[in-house]
């Protein structure tokens, strides 16, 4: 009996982070060249036995009875099989293996449940339709972080980049401007004409929460400073959004650098990112800027494909512990 698997890819966010907190449109993109698989091997016909888990890049090998209902795994599995109104799972296998760093703002929580979710519904014979993937991916990152925005689900569930409008908070005793639930704007676009990009990992690691939350003290004490910082970031978003789809990538590098510059003023930059942003723009990237909550974490610089090995050089040189080039591009999932 054949195997039924199913991939998904990592992700980055190449304009909007912290701006996004207040209201102003984020872009996340896929990183096709790191990415989650997940393989589901059925027993032979006829054989009885437990579903196992297999997860080689923590340590995980067991049944999945013996795993705590609110493990993500188990959970993961546990809302697949509800959602398609079946009974139980025949015995089989779960493999599951990644490329993709953990806990390093790539979005690998959400692939891994993406290909489970993908997997699980070839095995059973319903494959699941992307908006359903995304939604019940969604459920899994709600268990990881409480609040997520849905921005990872969606483009990592559509491979596609997404452009992202959090829904501002809802007025003590009232009700948002959207009304209850789930009211953020998502909407993926098509990439016009591929572009490739360095990721550089600082090595530091720097909770996203700590950096939110001094930009939120810092815009209590300063809010036309800091409206003026957001509302700059979103133009520069929207722009972006308009190179990508309208097939002009190489204009994302100045946008890139404004952005960076943006970011600084706002406080959530380093010394070390700062470094391996300038390195990049000297070895000959068309812009650079750090990406996601900053402070340490990673940067990503836009490139033209034949300047790539050298700029990845210079990052390296410049203290990087680890790079990854990814051509950003629309492609099917598997
Ligand atoms: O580092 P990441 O990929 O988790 O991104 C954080 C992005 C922020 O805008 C800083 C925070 C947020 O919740 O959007």
């Amino acid at each position: 009996m054949s195997n039924f698997t199913a991939h998904a890819p990592g992700k980055i966010i190449l304009f909007g982070e912290h701006a996004v907190v207040y209201g102003k449109p984020a872009i996340a993109v896929p990183v096709n060249q790191i990415r989650a698989t997940v393989r589901v091997i059925p027993q032979p016909e006829g054989v009885t036995g437990p579903v196992r888990i297999l997860a080689p890049g923590i340590n995980l090998s067991c049944n999945l009875e013996k795993l705590n209902r609110d493990h993500p795994l188990a959970a993961v599995v546990g809302n697949v099989i509800s959602s398609l109104g079946v009974s139980h799972l025949p015995a089989c296998t779960i493999e599951i293996t990644s490329t993709i760093p953990v806990a390093a703002g790539l979005g690998s929580g959400a692939a891994v449940s993406v290909a489970i979710i993908r997997a699980l519904g070839k095995f059973l014979g319903q494959p699941i339709a992307n908006e359903q993937v995304s939604a019940l991916t969604y459920q899994i990152e709600k268990f990881h972080h409480g609040t997520p925005s849905g921005i990872d689900n969606t483009v990592i569930t559509y491979a596609k980049p997404v452009y992202f409008v959090k829904q501002p908070p809802s007025p003590p005793n009232g009700r948002g401007a959207g009304g209850e639930g789930n009211e953020n704007t998502i909407e993926t676009f098509n990439i016009a004409k591929p572009f490739t990009i360095i990721i550089g990992d600082t090595g530091i690691s720097s909770p996203t929460k700590a950096a939110v939350s001094d930009v939120r003290v810092a815009r209590q004490a300063d809010p036309a400073r800091y409206e003026r910082l957001f509302a700059a970031i979103g133009s520069i978003t929207k722009t972006a959004r308009q190179s990508i789809e309208s097939g002009r990538p190489q204009r994302l590098g100045a946008l890139m650098n404004e952005n960076h510059a943006l970011l600084q003023e706002m406080g959530v930059s380093s010394p070390q990112l700062d470094q391996l942003v300038s390195a990049a723009c000297q070895a000959g990237a068309l812009g650079a800027k750090l990406s996601g909550g900053g402070r340490g974490g990673n940067m990503i610089a836009l490139v033209r494909e034949e300047n790539a090995k050298l700029v990845c050089l210079a990052i390296r040189k410049a203290g990087a512990v680890n790079t990854i080039t990814t051509e950003v591009r629309t492609h099917h999932p598997g």
